[in-house]
């Protein structure tokens, strides 16, 4: 298999402009940010290429800031695209734009099918059903954006195990704000975001030396947003505390400038979408994972 492929989208047309989460700050949006904002997106472009990965890119669209937020789009493995219904009316408008960037990718060859949720489900992507490539199963988040009935749908459509794990607070209304499995089967989380049911889940699932939890600033710092190629992970800016243990458990950190995507909620995983994630056992895989 070839090198990670990556989906994300130009952010020429990002802003924040509504509120839709309590990160989202309209009134602190300038145009240096817009300035930086870019600046940002090519930063954390170019660690995933010097990480050995290919980047695809969605172009921007006028009125969907968010589109820069792919992870959101859909849950995908072995070429397969469950595609998303977002919760908010502000992002629904980025569905078809989505659909039709994925019916690209596929007449390319680079996915191969492209379905739907059923009605009535909300779904917000990988940023809820984080694919943990070490256990082989789908981390779900639910509650405050993606419906718990559509966990069995991505359970259905995948046919691979989904651990469900409610989300206990809008701060972190996405999985992906809140919990990242590493490469060796560690679990970077985040406590506080999960309800006492779904931490037992979480805890019963990994055992204690492969749990690193993080401090409410390095949370609030959304490092725990991480993309997590092998030994690398790549995140916005860390507190030292977290460049520490992650150190300490032989992981290396590359950090990207990311304030103006943390103005809206979102960081380095969120801004992207993995797309050659494959359910095969490891040692089918080549080393790029
Ligand atoms: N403003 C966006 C929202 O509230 C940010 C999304 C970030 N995505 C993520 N998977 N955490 O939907």
């Amino acid at each position: 298999m070839d090198r990670p492929f990556f989906l994300m989208t130009d952010p020429g047309c990002y802003d924040v402009s509504y509120r839709i989460n309590p990160w989202m700050k309209p009134d602190a949006w300038t145009q240096a940010q817009a300035r930086a904002a870019c600046e940002g997106s090519r930063d954390l472009r170019r660690a995933l290429e010097s990480a050995g990965a290919r980047v695809e890119t969605v172009g921007a669209v006028r009125g969907l800031p968010d589109l820069v937020f792919p992870a959101n789009a859909a849950v995908v493995l072995d070429g397969r695209v469950l595609l998303a219904r977002f919760r908010h009316p502000e992002r629904q408008g980025e569905e078809p734009v989505f659909r039709a960037a994925f019916q690209k990718l596929k007449a390319r060859g680079l996915v191969r099918e492209v379905l739907d949720l059923p009605d009535g489900l909300f779904h917000e992507g990988a940023g809820d059903a984080i694919w943990d490539a070490d256990r082989r199963l789908f981390w779900c988040g639910y509650g405050p954006r993606s419906s718990k009935g559509a966990i069995a749908v991505v359970r259905r459509t995948f046919g691979q195990e989904t651990v469900a794990l409610e989300l206990a607070s809008d701060r972190f209304y996405h999985l992906d704000t809140c919990f990242c499995p590493l490469a060796g089967g560690k679990v970077l989380y985040y406590p506080a975001a999960f309800t006492p049911a779904a931490l037992a889940t979480l805890r019963a699932r990994v055992a204690e030396p492969d749990r690193i939890e993080a401090t409410d600033e390095e949370a609030a710092a959304f490092c725990v947003n991480a993309v997590n190629l092998g030994p690398r992970v790549v995140m916005a800016r860390a507190p030292e505390s977290l460049r520490a243990k992650l150190q300490a458990r032989g992981y290396a950190l590359t950090e990207v400038d990311l304030g103006p995507f943390i103005l809206s909620g979102g960081a380095a995983y969120c801004m992207t979408l993995r797309l050659d994630r494959t359910s095969a056992p490891a040692a089918l895989r080549h080393a790029a994972e």
